[in-house]
């Protein structure tokens, strides 16, 4: 296996709210290898965003991150990234570390074009000498992205162009550094089937052609499987298996993934919203004690609402936090 390229260790984000604080995320601990698709699957607010937008110290007021480290690990340092100052993790942000986020229309500023979008990601990390510049180079990132027609719609605003063209502009100034790791939070949730599709197809595409790291979020077990190499499974902010995905389809181990599978025998089918485990998703402002899955689990003994499971390695390469396995 390759090298760890970043590690996250007990990451811990509250949000301090007037109802109370949202333990959003809690010891929240992977690995990701250089060159793989690591996915992070979960239902809609379990953590997936929060987690990742604190490896590089996104969390925004009220929310603060409470403990843990993140080390990233390019050739020959260690750094952790939250311990670095502003003007070091803004560097590491966009040059070696790029995010895509589900809406691209608010990662694009409606007020410029999109050339002059790309063209100022590649002048703020020093790639052009002036935004005027890096045009042409955008221009031909846009190609690589495949926006039809980049030497006219380079000068598009972001209204101009559809959710599809929007998001591959995005891809476009996320790649325009050339990041070691590339942080797709939901990249096609808000795009429609044939669009997502081509975007998926498109961040293959790069992975292949710039051998970037992915950390791809989603809610759609059919996207896992479709992806990635190894995936996080998170519930109530914790998360409770990690293992190859070929591993996690065919041996669940941890009751809360089984029923996420069973919900799915369909992998194309999404799940936002679990029907056949019984239940609802617990407040994590008083999340349940002990394991935060036994009040839906099937499975539970008298510890799991005592004792917090560790994630354990059940099998080569296989974590998985409950104590009933
Ligand atoms: N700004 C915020 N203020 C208060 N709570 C927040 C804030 N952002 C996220 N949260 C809470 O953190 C939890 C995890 O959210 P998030 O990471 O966005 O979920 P996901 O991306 O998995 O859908 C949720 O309970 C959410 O309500
Ligand atoms: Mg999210």
């Amino acid at each position: 296996m390759s090298k760890k390229i970043l590690e996250v260790k007990n990451l811990t984000v509250h949000f301090y709210t007037y109802a109370g604080i949202v333990k959003a995320i809690e010891e929240v601990s992977f690995d990701v290898f250089e060159g793989e698709t690591f996915a992070l699957v979960g239902e809609t607010g379990c953590g997936k965003s929060v987690t990742a937008r604190a490896i590089t110290q996104l969390i925004e007021s009220p929310g603060r991150i409470v403990r843990g480290e993140v080390y990233y690990n390019p050739d020959g340092e260690r750094l952790n990234l939250l311990e670095l100052p502003d003007e070091e993790i803004r560097t590491i942000r966009g040059n070696d570390i790029a995010y895509i986020f589900q809406d691209p229309q608010s990662s694009l500023d409606p007020l410029y074009n999109v050339g002059y979008q790309v063209s100022e990601s590649l002048f703020v990390h020093g790639r052009v000498k002036s935004i005027k510049d890096g045009i042409k180079k955008a221009v031909n990132i846009l190609r690589t992205v495949l926006l039809p027609d980049p030497e006219r719609r380079v000068s598009n605003y972001p209204h101009e162009l559809s959710g599809g063209m929007k998001q591959r502009v995005t891809i476009g100034i996320g790649i325009s550094n050339d990041p070691r790791i590339l942080i797709a939070d939901e990249p096609t949730t808000a795009l429609d089937v044939t669009v997502q599709a081509q975007i998926l197809w498109l961040i293959k595409e790069m992975k292949k052609r710039y051998g970037v790291t992915v950390i791809l979020i989603t809610h759609d077990m059919g996207v896992v499987a479709d992806m990635a190499d190894r995936v996080a499974v998170m519930y109530a902010g914790k998360i409770v298996e990690v293992a190859e995905v070929t591993e996690v389809f065919k041996n669940p181990v941890h009751p809360y993934t089984q029923g996420l599978l069973k919900a799915v025998p369909n992998p194309l089918k999404k799940i936002e919203r679990l029907e056949t485990i019984p239940g609802t998703v617990p407040s994590l402002i008083n999340p349940p004690s002990g394991c935060r899955f036994h009040p839906r689990c099937p499975e539970i003994s008298k510890v799991c609402k005592e004792k917090i499971p560790e994630l354990r390695e059940v099998k080569k390469n296989h974590f998985v936090a409950c104590h009933n396995r």
